[in-house]
């Protein structure tokens, strides 16, 4: 799909692009989600087992951010900017102080080096739990 979109000149606009707060570090185990209008807690990634399983990327998001002045979600947001520039992360919020942090990822730009350290740590994380009942890790892959 990215291929397509770089070939013809579309952007591409990553769906859930903090994986619907996953990637600020602020969801763990002890994360109650409001059934009246969250569904998140009948998703099988955001599991008790699976956020204890995926804490690792998040470790990664922090060490990596900590060391220059980021948060755990604009590292992730800057990852993901940094992939193609014709990706379009337009991240959730209820905050307006999030809003301002979203925007400041924008700002950072990665080394060739840095970014190819991030990705490879990444990468060697195998990720635990669907992103949707019904569909496997693997098939969201293709
Ligand atoms: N068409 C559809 O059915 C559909 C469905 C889902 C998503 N989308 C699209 O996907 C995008 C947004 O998706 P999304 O809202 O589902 O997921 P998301 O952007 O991946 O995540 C939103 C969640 O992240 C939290 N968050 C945002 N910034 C944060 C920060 N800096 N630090 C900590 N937590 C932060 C928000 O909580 P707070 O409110 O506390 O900040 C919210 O719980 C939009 O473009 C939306 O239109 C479309």
């Amino acid at each position: 799909m990215i291929k397509v979109c770089e070939e013809l000149g579309i952007g591409f606009v990553p769906y859930s692009p903090i994986s619907r707060g996953l990637l600020s570090g602020y969801l763990n185990e002890r994360t109650q989600y409001n059934a009246a209008n969250d569904n998140r807690g009948s998703l099988p990634r955001y599991q008790k087992d699976a956020l204890i399983a995926n804490w690792p990327i998040i470790s990664i998001l922090k060490e990596f951010g900590d060391d220059r002045g980021l948060t755990v979600a604009q590292v992730a947001l800057a990852w993901l900017l940094a992939q193609k520039p014709f990706i379009v992360p337009i991240p959730g919020t209820t905050k307006q102080a999030h809003l301002q942090e979203n925007m400041w990822a924008a700002n950072y730009e990665f080394t060739i080096d840095e970014l190819q350290k991030l990705t490879t740590d990444l990468n060697k994380i195998k990720i635990v739990g669907d992103r949707y009942t019904g569909i496997s890790v693997e098939q969201t892959k293709k």
